[in-house]
């Protein structure tokens, strides 16, 4: 099939890529010139584990191409919309104006019958009003379709979910649409994944609600975490015998600095208002209480560095092991590592970084210094902090990293280190949801 893509960001081209690899001939469309450059030229434009292979092989393949240009789109007879909807400055509603902007552009250009298919994130009832302004914008009968189809794809994960995602949901109000979608996703479907047959708007609600249950999930066991700091239990322990409740399940139950990235933060507020619109308060009062305490798990980590440089920040030398919001990625959005960095450092500590992909966005960042490894970040160091989950981090060598820092103390924010070697090694290891080494420190917290 003849498909294009509109809107190139890791959604985009990372489906762009996986329909390529599924045979069909695609066209990227992107208003941003350099990004659609590099990737016209195979070249990855963030760090994604495979993709810049699935990239340089639908481009060698000639089944994958890139372009500025709208009228590149003039051959397809199904359209993917995947541009971003990010928050809306100065509120929590969705913004939009990407998604209207190329629903505009794609309408004079469409062939008759074609198939518009959503899969950025959007408020529920959107895509009834994108049909609705294909149909004012193209000629009466010209019998254009919108099917809504999200996608669920993580990033660090984002090829290996599109090319076997865990269902496909065809939100459709035809057989026709229906079928087509089935015949983009054919080879998936092949491979035994469900899929799901329903109305336009429980599909766009299936994406939002993924994110808010999840979302919600992360901001429960961060105060089961804060619990079992207060009572001395163990919250590894703990989210391991809850994770063996096959109605609960292991994952997503990892306790630290909270969730952050281009998603679910937003994607949590932008549900919860797009409620209250439709009448439904209950989901304000539920999902802003999983917004705050997810905020509120930054300020715990900043106010423990304090509390671990003696309430005397100034000027010490702080290192912070990891930027991007989460393993595996480079985006930098929302991200709860930098947001703890940036806290500490305006208590006027002097803070080093360093994250293995994400330190290009740091560039112009005055209030950090980026270092090149986490051996640099940590040279005389009074206090060390891991913040992102990078794999590399827990397999860090504590006794050679013991002889660089001033001080040997660190700040687990993603219980990712394995707190027994550490302090064999002469470390003092804190973290959220464990309870202080430090006595002295733990009778300070609880005097308040
Ligand atoms: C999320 C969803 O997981 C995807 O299904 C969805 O498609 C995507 O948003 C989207 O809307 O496009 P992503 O933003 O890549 O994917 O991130 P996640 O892997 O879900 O992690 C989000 C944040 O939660 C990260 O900061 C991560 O460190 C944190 N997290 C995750 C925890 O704090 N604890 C956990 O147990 C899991």
């Amino acid at each position: 099939m003849r498909i294009s893509v509109l809107g190139t960001g890791y959604l985009g081209a990372t489906h762009a890529a996986a329909l390529a690899r599924w045979g069909h001939d695609v066209v990227g469309v992107d208003v941003d010139v350099r990004r659609i450059e590099q990737l016209a030229d195979g070249v990855a434009p963030f760090h994604e584990p495979g993709f810049a292979e699935l990239l340089r092989e639908g481009v060698l393949s000639g089944r994958l191409a890139f372009s500025t240009d709208a009228s590149a789109v003039d051959s397809a007879d199904v359209h993917f919309l995947c541009v971003g909807t990010p928050q809306l400055d100065g509120g929590h509603a969705a913004d939009l104006r990407a998604l209207w902007a190329a629903v505009d552009a794609l309408a004079p250009r469409l062939r008759h019958g074609a198939l518009v298919v959503g899969k950025s994130t959007v408020p529920v009832g959107t895509a009834a009003l994108v049909q609705e302004r294909l149909e004012d914008l193209t000629a009466p009968g010209h019998g254009v379709e919108v099917a809504w189809n999200p996608e669920f794809l993580r990033e660090g994960h984002a090829v290996e979910d599109s090319l076997r995602p865990d269902r496909l949901v065809l939100g459709v109000a035809s057989d026709a649409a229906e079928a087509r979608l089935r015949e983009v996703y054919r080879q998936v479907l092949c491979d035994g994944v469900p899929a799901v047959r329903t109305d336009l708007q429980t599909a766009e609600l299936a994406k939002a609600s993924a994110n808010v249950m999840l979302a919600s999930r992360i901001s429960v066991v961060n105060v089961l975490a804060e619990v079992c700091e207060a009572a001395n239990a163990d919250i590894e322990r703990l989210t391991e015998i809850l994770g063996l409740d096959s109605r609960i399940g292991p994952r997503y139950l990892s306790p630290g600095i909270g969730f952050g990235g281009g998603c679910l933060p937003k994607d949590l507020r932008a549900f919860s208002s797009r409620a209250a619109e439709l009448g439904v308060e209950t989901a304000s009062q539920l999902l802003g209480a999983v917004d705050e305490v997810n905020v509120y798990q930054r300020q715990r980590a900043v106010d423990l560095a304090r509390r671990l440089l003696d309430g005397r920040p100034r000027g010490r030398q702080v290192a912070v092991l990891g930027a991007s919001f989460k393993a595996d990625s480079d985006d930098v959005r929302d991200s709860p590592a930098l947001a703890v960095a940036t806290g500490i450092a305006a208590l006027g500590a002097c803070v080093h970084v360093y994250d293995p992909e994400a330190g290009h966005h740091l560039a112009d960042r005055l209030d950090l210094e980026v270092r090149d490894s986490a051996e640099s970040a940590c040279e005389r160091a009074e206090l060390t902090l891991v913040l992102t989950e990078w794999a590399q981090f827990g397999a860090l060598d504590p006794v050679a990293l013991g002889r660089i820092v001033r001080r040997r103390v660190v700040v687990d924010g993603r219980l990712v280190l394995d707190p027994h070697r550490w302090t064999r090694a002469g470390w003092q290891v804190h973290a959220l949801g464990r309870r202080d080494p430090d006595p002295q420190l733990d009778t300070r917290r609880r005097a308040g």
